[in-house]
Formats: C-alpha cells, sequence, structure tokens
C-alpha cells in the first residue's frame, strides 16, 4: 500500500485498526505502522485511537481529476489546456516551467504535497497532503510583460471570486496579492514570468489556499495563517469543488485580463483591500517608508500617504505591515 493509498482509506474520518488496513492491504501490521508514520513525517495529523485503531481528526477528500472536471462549467472544460494532479511533486510551478514551450495555455498542475513548494521572496511554502491546495496555471500573453501590470493583484481577485462561488465571504486582500481572513494569511499566490518585455511571455501562476492547517502548520508558518475550516465553522467545501472553482475563476479571469487588463480588476481589488486607511510601514533594501495605505493606483502600485505626499510603491520587493 502506498501513502496515498492509505490516506485515500483513511480520509472519509473514520477510525480503521491497523489489523483490517493491512488485511485490506495484504501487507503486515508494521508495514501499515511505517506508512502511518512517513504520512505523520509529512505532515498528516493522524491520531491514535487506541484499540479502533488510526484516524484522521476530520473527514478529506482526494483530489480526483475527474470529479474536478465534473464540476466545471463547459466552457471552462473546453479550455483547459490540461489538469494533472499528482501525489508528489517538487513544486506544481516548477513542473510547469519544466514543460516550457510543451504545455498548453490553461495547463493546471496539482499535487497532494510538494517537496520543494515555493513562497515568494524565495521562502517555503509547506504542503503538507490531504489538506490544502496547491495549483499551478500556465497562461501565454502575446504583448509581453509590459502588458502585464497588475497581473498579480488580479490574481487576487481571481482567488476571491472563487471563494465567493464558493459561498465563502470575509476575505480581504493585502497588497500585493496575500489573501487574508480572520487577519492570517489563507492563500499565497506567487506569479513567475518567463518571456519578452515586448513580446511572447508566459506566466506561471501558482496558488497554495489553505483548507485545513494542523496546529504543526499554524506553530511552522512563522506568521498567523487561516483556513477555510475556520471561515466556514468547521465545515470546509469539498476539496474538489475548492478546487473546481478556483479553476474556473482562473480561468475565466485570465482571458478577461488578457482581453481587458487590469482595469477591469481594479474596483473589486479596492472593495477587498485590506490596507486602506491603514497605518503602514513600507520596509525595502533602501529603508523604511511611514504612511498611510491609500489604495492601488491603474497599474496595481500600491498608495501610501506620507508625511511628504502621496508615494506609489510598485516593488514586490518590499515588505508592508502595519506601523
Ligand atoms: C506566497 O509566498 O505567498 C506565495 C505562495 C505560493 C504557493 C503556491 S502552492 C502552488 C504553487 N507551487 C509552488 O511551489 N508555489 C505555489
Amino acid at each position: 500500500m502506498q501513502p496515498h493509498q492509505l490516506l485515500a482509506v483513511l480520509a472519509s474520518g473514520e477510525a480503521l485498526s491497523g489489523s483490517r488496513l493491512a488485511a485490506e492491504a495484504g501487507i503486515t501490521r508494521a508495514a501499515i505502522w511505517k506508512q502511518i508514520e512517513a504520512l505523520r513525517q509529512r505532515g498528516v495529523p493522524i491520531e491514535s485511537a487506541g484499540a479502533a485503531g488510526y484516524r484522521l481528526p476530520w473527514p478529506t477528500q482526494m483530489l480526483e481529476e475527474q470529479a474536478i472536471r465534473t464540476a466545471l462549467p463547459q466552457a471552462v472544460a473546453r479550455r483547459l489546456g490540461a489538469l494533472e494532479i499528482h501525489w508528489e511533486i517538487d513544486s506544481t510551478s516548477s513542473e510547469l516551467q519544466r514543460r516550457g514551450s510543451g504545455a498548453f495555455d490553461f495547463s493546471i498542475v496539482m499535487a497532494e504535497t510538494q517537496t520543494a513548494g515555493r513562497g515568494r521572496r524565495g521562502r517555503r511554502w509547506l504542503s503538507p497532503p490531504g489538506m490544502n491546495i496547491y495549483l499551478s496555471c500556465l497562461k501565454r500573453f502575446e504583448a509581453g510583460f509590459a502588458s502585464l501590470s497588475g497581473l498579480s493583484l488580479a490574481i487576487g481577485v481571481i482567488v476571491l471570486r472563487a471563494l465567493h462561488a464558493l459561498g465563502i465571504d470575509g476575505a480581504r486582500l493585502k497588497w500585493p496579492n496575500d489573501v487574508l481572513a480572520d487577519s492570517g494569511k489563507l492563500a499565497g499566490i506567487l506569479v513567475e514570468l518567463s518571456g519578452e518585455y515586448q513580446g511572447p511571455c508566459a506566466a506561471v501562476v501558482g496558488i497554495g489556499l489553505n483548507v485545513r492547517l494542523t496546529d504543526a502548520l499554524r506553530e511552522q508558518a512563522g506568521q498567523p495563517i487561516c483556513d477555510l475550516a475556520t471561515l466556514t465553522q468547521g465545515m470546509p467545501p469539498d476539496r474538489n469543488r475548492a478546487a473546481a472553482a478556483l479553476v474556473t475563476s482562473l480561468v475565466e479571469g485570465l482571458a478577461q485580463f488578457e482581453r481587458d487588463g487590469f482595469a477591469a480588476f481594479v474596483e473589486e481589488y479596492a472593495q477587498y483591500d485590506a490596507l486602506r486607511g491603514v497605518p503602514l510601514r513600507v520596509s525595502s533594501a533602501s529603508g523604511d517608508l511611514d504612511g498611510v495605505g491609500a489604495g492601488i493606483d491603474a497599474r496595481g502600485a500600491l498608495q501610501l500617504q506620507t508625511a511628504a505626499g502621496l508615494c506609489g510603491i510598485d516593488s514586490a520587493d518590499v515588505t508592508v505591515r502595519r506601523a
């Protein structure tokens, strides 16, 4: 029995004894125990329920291509370049980058777990299996990087649209594109561009969405984080449904961005801007700048009202904190 098969068996949340698992898999109880430990090492919170055996603290669903496809509107399903679900991969975004010109537009790669998940500014994105969503999407643009200002902010709006489609409100955007809820990070977005400034280029959009967090993950994260379970009183949406909502919103939203640019997203961004009116400290290699968040401009630059006047911040290489 492989780790993903064992997780699939435990996904219902029911307790299963080691001997029953061993009998079903045709392996020894010791081999089952080894697999349980391997899943725990990857961050899956499998509990030992005494004689009842092993169980997850809550039910989950394994990601399944067919379940996701079935939940997509036909127009979206038709546009998809590929829809791959891996058990384990280094990083879904690295995988799409390796495909290079071999991948079609709107190719989607997802994984149950990432061994080298990447966050912004060189950080790691912890990716235990069976709980959250790790998804990347490839989109090409003819007009080059020059036409893509605001893209990473637009993706924040696209994630919020997906949450709204799932009936989940209350999330907001922290410039440039962190999705926050309950003062913790609910989703992270990494947009990586390759190609030419004024010619064909490609964007790999990576999204990590927290569906269920464990205490261990909260401790390791190094910042406040939040999950869909918290926003839904412990009843997060089925992970395949959540993945389908993200895919739908990405396909529709990226097509809209290609057609209309960031202008199509500015108002929605402003509606969910968590930094407007908030005292901020913007830190960069050249020092700190204090001011009050004053929205974003038409290109997506953060507007900071400082003592010296309004200042536009458009480098992603800054840290924005509440002052
Ligand atoms: C951030 O630091 O806020 C961005 C996190 C982005 C994480 C996602 S998970 C799917 C995709 N694959 C990665 O390696 N990173 C992105």
